[in-house]
Formats: C-alpha cells, sequence, structure tokens
C-alpha cells in the first residue's frame, strides 16, 4: 500500500479525496498498489467529513512522515505552496499538482529539485482542467518541432463569452453563475484579467520550447472590455470573439506569445468551443494540427487529472517521468509592440465623414463592418496586418483628432 497527502481541501482538493475513495479498487488495479489518503492538509476546520481522522494542520505530520510517498498539491496560489513543495521534494517525496500559478512561476526550479532527488514533480492539472494535454505534448508530440499552440485555456471565460454571445447576458451575471458552478478563481480577477489564461499558455510554451516561459514576458489582455456591441460586429464578420492564449515561433526564433481577446473566424476549429470547455490547438512540423478538448475547470475533471498523476508517480516511485524545462529569459520573447496581425477597430465620432477619412488615410485598405441598430457616431473596420506600435500610434492620431477609440481587437489567423 502507497501512502499519499492531499493538501488543501477546497474545491480540487475536495474532489481528489472524492476521485480517490470513490475509485479505490479500480485505482488499485491500474496503480498494482492500493493507494491510501494518510493525510489531508488544511487550516480549516471539517468535523462533519467523513475523513475527518485524516485532516492535520501542520504540513510537518506529512513532511516527516517517510511513508508518505506521493503528495497531491491543490492549495493554490505561490505561498505556501512553493515552500511546501519544495521541502517535499527535497524530502524525497514525489509530487502531483493543479497549480498553475506555482508551475508557472517557480516551474523550472521544482523540476530540477525533482531531477535531482530522483522523485517527480507532475502538474497535468495545471492546464486545461481535465483534458490531457501535458502528457500527450511531452509524450506523444514528442518527436514534433511545434510550431504553434493556441488555445481557449480558461473556462470561466469562456463562459462568460458564451453567455454573452449566445443569450446576450450582463457580463455580471455571468461571471456570477461562474462562481456558483465553481469554475472561477478564488479571486476572479485572475480569469476575466487574463491572468490565469497566461499561466497556462507559460507553462505549454515552457514544455514546447524548454525553456522557462516566465507569466511576465506574456502580454496578457482579459475579457472585461469586451462589449456586446464587439460581439456584435465579430457576429457581422464572420466569426466571435474568443479570450486565447497563443504562442508560435518567428522566423527570427523568438515567441510571439499573448493571451488576449482575438476575432476568430467561423470555421476556426476554436471557434465552436463553448460554456466551460477549453480547446487547445497544437501545430507539430509532423502532425500537422492536433486538438484536444474538453471540461478546462470544475472540481471533478481536474481532480481526475490530478489522480492520474498520483497514479502515475506510485507507478514510477523508483523512476522518473521525462518532463522538464530549463530556467529562460526575456531574450526568448518578442517585445509585444513589434508583433503583427490585423485589428478590428470600433469608434464614436460626430462628424464621421472625417473620421472615415482619417481611418483610410491611417489604415490604408481598411474594410468598414456593419451591424444591425448600431449608433448614428458609430464605425467599426477591419485592418490588414500591422505592428501593436504602428496601430497605437494611428490610434493616438484618430483620438487627436476628436475620434473616440471604443475596442481594438486582435484578429486571429486560426
Ligand atoms: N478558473 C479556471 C478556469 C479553473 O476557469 O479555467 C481551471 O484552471
Amino acid at each position: 500500500m502507497v501512502q499519499v497527502a492531499v493538501m488543501g481541501h477546497g474545491v480540487v482538493g475536495s474532489g481528489v479525496v472524492e476521485v480517490l475513495e470513490n475509485h479505490r479498487d479500480s485505482i488499485a488495479k491500474r496503480a498494482k498498489e492500493e493507494i491510501n489518503i494518510k493525510y489531508i492538509l488544511d487550516i480549516r476546520d471539517f468535523p462533519d467529513s467523513p475523513y475527518a481522522n485524516k485532516f492535520t494542520k501542520s504540513f510537518d505530520d506529512i513532511l516527516n512522515d517517510q511513508e508518505v510517498k506521493v503528495v497531491a498539491e491543490v492549495m493554490g496560489g505561490v505561498n505556501p505552496a512553493y515552500d511546501f513543495t519544495k521541502r517535499c521534494l527535497l524530502a524525497g517525496k514525489s509530487v502531483v499538482t493543479s497549480n498553475k500559478e506555482l508551475v508557472a512561476t517557480k516551474g523550472a526550479e521544482l523540476l530540477a529539485i525533482a531531477k535531482d532527488n530522483n522523485v517527480n514533480y507532475l502538474f497535468e492539472a495545471s492546464v486545461g482542467g481535465g483534458i490531457p494535454i501535458i502528457r500527450p505534448m511531452s509524450q506523444c508530440l514528442a518527436a514534433n518541432d511545434v510550431v504553434e499552440i493556441a488555445g481557449i485555456l480558461n473556462g470561466t471565460t469562456n463562459f462568460i463569452l458564451t453567455k454573452m454571445i449566445k443569450d446576450h447576458m450582463s457580463f455580471e451575471d455571468a461571471l456570477k453563475m461562474a462562481q456558483e458552478l465553481g469554475y472561477a478563481e478564488r479571486n476572479p480577477a485572475a480569469d476575466v484579467e487574463g491572468h490565469d489564461a497566461c499561466r497556462k499558455i507559460a507553462i505549454l510554451a515552457s514544455l514546447a520550447y524548454g525553456k522557462h516561459i516566465y507569466p511576465e514576458l506574456v502580454h496578457t489582455q482579459g475579457i472585461t472590455k469586451i462589449t456586446l456591441e464587439d460581439v456584435a460586429y465579430a457576429a457581422s464578420w464572420g466569426g466571435v470573439i474568443k479570450l486565447i492564449g497563443q504562442v508560435k515561433r518567428l522566423e527570427d526564433g523568438k515567441l510571439d506569445i499573448s493571451v488576449e481577446p482575438m476575432l476568430i473566424d467561423s470555421s476556426s476549429q476554436l471557434a465552436g468551443v463553448d460554456d466551460v470547455f477549453n480547446g487547445i490547438l497544437v501545430k507539430g512540423d509532423a502532425t500537422g494540427d492536433v486538438v484536444f478538448y474538453g471540461k478546462g475547470a470544475g472540481k471533478l475533471p481536474t481532480a481526475s487529472a490530478v489522480v492520474a498523476d498520483i497514479i502515475d508517480c506510485v507507478k514510477h516511485l523508483k523512476a522518473r517521468k521525462y518532463l522538464y524545462w530549463a530556467d529562460g529569459d526575456a531574450s526568448l520573447v518578442k517585445p509585444y509592440e513589434e508583433t503583427e496581425y490585423p485589428v478590428y477597430i470600433r469608434l464614436e465620432s460626430d462628424d464621421k465623414t472625417k473620421a472615415s477619412e482619417k481611418v483610410l488615410e491611417l489604415f490604408p485598405g481598411a474594410k468598414v463592418i456593419a451591424r444591425t441598430n448600431a449608433p448614428e457616431n458609430e464605425i467599426a473596420f477591419t485592418t490588414g496586418s500591422i505592428s501593436v506600435s504602428e496601430s497605437d500610434k494611428a490610434i493616438a492620431e484618430l483620438e487627436k483628432n476628436g475620434i473616440s477609440v471604443k475596442s481594438k481587437i486582435r484578429i486571429s489567423d486560426l
């Protein structure tokens, strides 16, 4: 029998306990060992839990117990999860986690510690909830050079955008529903401001390119400025607005990496990924497009991925899984201002003739798009490919001429 500990008894942590207990027999068959939860760490009291006797408030109980071979860190956040994870790995315990913030900020260091101590640090649940993506990328697609990864990586924002697109629901009401359904982070700003998706694309990029891409190197923009007007224009244009995390290697070897709302064509494989579902498109040089799809958030899908990692660790107690990337730095990433892509712009002006002239002068080749019930003073258009710094300069020029720019959204080539 292998003893394990679960650190954190929130949405995911309680799901991990539930999955391990409810599937005890089938898991034992797959792991070729019975798995027993010896400790559950949480600072809160759970007197009515059927597992009340397993709870501890002391991390040292886990750290000092030689019998505990695998620890699931499902606390979230960097502190104290970083310290606890490091000490478990140094003590020769494998650690599995759903903690994308920790993996995205400290992954290179923790993977190196795991390697030095001949244990595993696995994080399948950190990206895409229940969707297998880390293992397929590190194993099944290992023969490929990854050309590009693009994904809908945050269930909460995808749920909100879907409600806005399909039900014309307000942003606030949709967010409230997502929170009630257990999709959102403790602080939902991490979802709606794009930080959660940023951590996930940073993890996928680090895995694909072998060097740690830190979240602060990723241009990140959330969905809080997306309006129902933009949603309507996207529909007239023939697509939808999705929050996309994207990374691609450019000809100069640098990475174009960002998280931002994008207009994507209805024919794109990601356009039909709705509600809490995530979709991740990986373009390999040998495989071409491979798409991963499934529930990207929620208690049991995420817990299922954590438990799968526990099983993997139990099966490889004396062997390391190859999952590794080295430290990285800012030189890996193309400065965002220099990246180029077409954009959609919506503006308001009381002098539409002058505004249209100015638009054509600053964005030659701009194509106007229409929507029903548009107010008299509104213009929306798409541009050809333009660098971020050039489009920002042109927008500043429009503003100087009394034209009020309401939105600028990247148009993807997905
Ligand atoms: N808040 C996250 C999401 C949870 O909505 O996708 C899963 O990482």
